[in-house]
């Protein structure tokens, strides 16, 4: 699997401004509410986003949890409406924060989406090795994906989204089939929780590294999710040419992925900025100096030897460091 594989092929493509069925790419600045009604029922294959969570960041007013669940239910109404039968949604979620209490979004969201008739399929867990360091509370190191389908004839392709078998000379060693392959030679599932380190597929988390500031793919957008993410998602759930909708597109990370890999994209996002950034990523794309984490890239794993993962001689006496030091800080 590898990014580039469409490049070429739709390279000369517009980027529109509004939903038509002849576009390839349609990037909508403006409200999601806005561009909903231009979109045909049952058109959209894939709904791949990581709406707002609501916690007051430079592009969301805060509100009450009620107040921004009841507008998401809205919006998910008319997702519902534009998705096809066959059709998946993938909410992209972690926790909403408010006075030191923890509301998981996810939980918040799903009678929602079980109301509207949706069945979820698997709750994913994506795992990233970094972030803030809490002091009254576990620092948090997942966020989780919602896959909800319309029905239950929906697309599910597993082969595009294998990952290497950790034992691929395993046999069986009893019943009809002793002394057979017992594996895949394709790899195996993904499963759930995913985690892409080297030469360890067996323990695995999902863990496709947090857009921070040593990503290659880091933009002005404070919460990005990776490429990858979305890629594996329409991979697995899409077919070419389907069309591929993300309502909070940010600097269009589903877009980049949908593209890459022959899919169609529209993409919604309020905030003019956003918008250039993501027109200015799809051209890159293109042009092929858009920089991308490559699917399926381990991880790094500290070898010890680094300095920064050695201790230093201040702690060498002092093994406990102060709450108050460890507050806040970014790994
Ligand atoms: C969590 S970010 C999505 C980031 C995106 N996944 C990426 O990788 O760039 C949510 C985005 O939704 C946008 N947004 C919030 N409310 C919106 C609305 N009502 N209509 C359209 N976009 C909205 C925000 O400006 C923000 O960029």
């Amino acid at each position: 699997m590898s990014l580039p594989l469409f490049r070429n092929a739709a390279a000369d493509q517009p980027i529109e401004n509004t939903y038509s069925p002849l576009a390839n790419t349609v990037l909508y600045h403006g409200d999601v509410n806005a561009v909903l009604p231009t979109i045909p029922d049952n058109t959209v294959s894939l709904i791949i986003t990581s709406p707002p969570y609501n916690l007051g960041k430079d592009y969301e007013d805060r509100t009450s949890i009620d107040d921004y669940l009841r507008f998401q239910e809205g919006v998910i109404k008319q997702l519902y409406r534009v998705l096809k039968p066959t059709g998946s949604i993938c909410w992209q979620v972690g926790n909403f924060v408010e006075d030191g209490e923890v509301y998981p979004l996810d939980i918040l969201y799903y009678p929602i989406f079980k109301h509207l008739g949706f069945k979820l399929r698997n709750r994913i867990v994506w795992h990233f090795g970094h972030g803030l360091h809490t002091s009254k509370r576990f620092s948090g190191r997942y966020e989780t994906v919602l896959w909800f389908t319309k029905t239950d004839n929906y697309t599910f392709n597993l082969d595009p989204v294998r990952v290497p078998s950790k034992y691929p000379g395993k046999r069986h060693y009893k019943g009809p089939n002793k002394g057979k392959l017992s594996g895949n030679p394709a790899g195996k599932n993904p499963s759930d929780v995913w985690e892409i380190v080297a030469n360890d597929w067996e323990t695995a988390f999902w863990d496709i590294p947090n857009v921070k500031s040593n990503h290659p793919e880091k933009t002005i957008h404070p919460c990005q999710y990776p490429v990858e993410l979305a890629e594996r998602c329409i991979l697995a759930l899409t077919e070419e040419d389907d069309w591929v909708f993300d309502p909070y597109a940010g600097v269009g990370s589903s877009i980049i992925a949908a593209l890459a890999h022959g899919r169609k994209a529209i993409g919604s996002e309020k905030e003019a900025d956003y918008i250039n950034v993501t027109t200015e990523r799809i051209h890159d794309f293109y042009n092929g100096t858009l920089k991308l984490r490559p699917i399926g890239k381990p991880v790094y794993e500290p070898t010890g030897k680094e300095k920064v993962a050695q201790m230093p001689a201040e702690w060498q006496q002092q093994l406990i460091l102060p709450a108050s030091q460890s507050d806040q800080e970014s790994e």
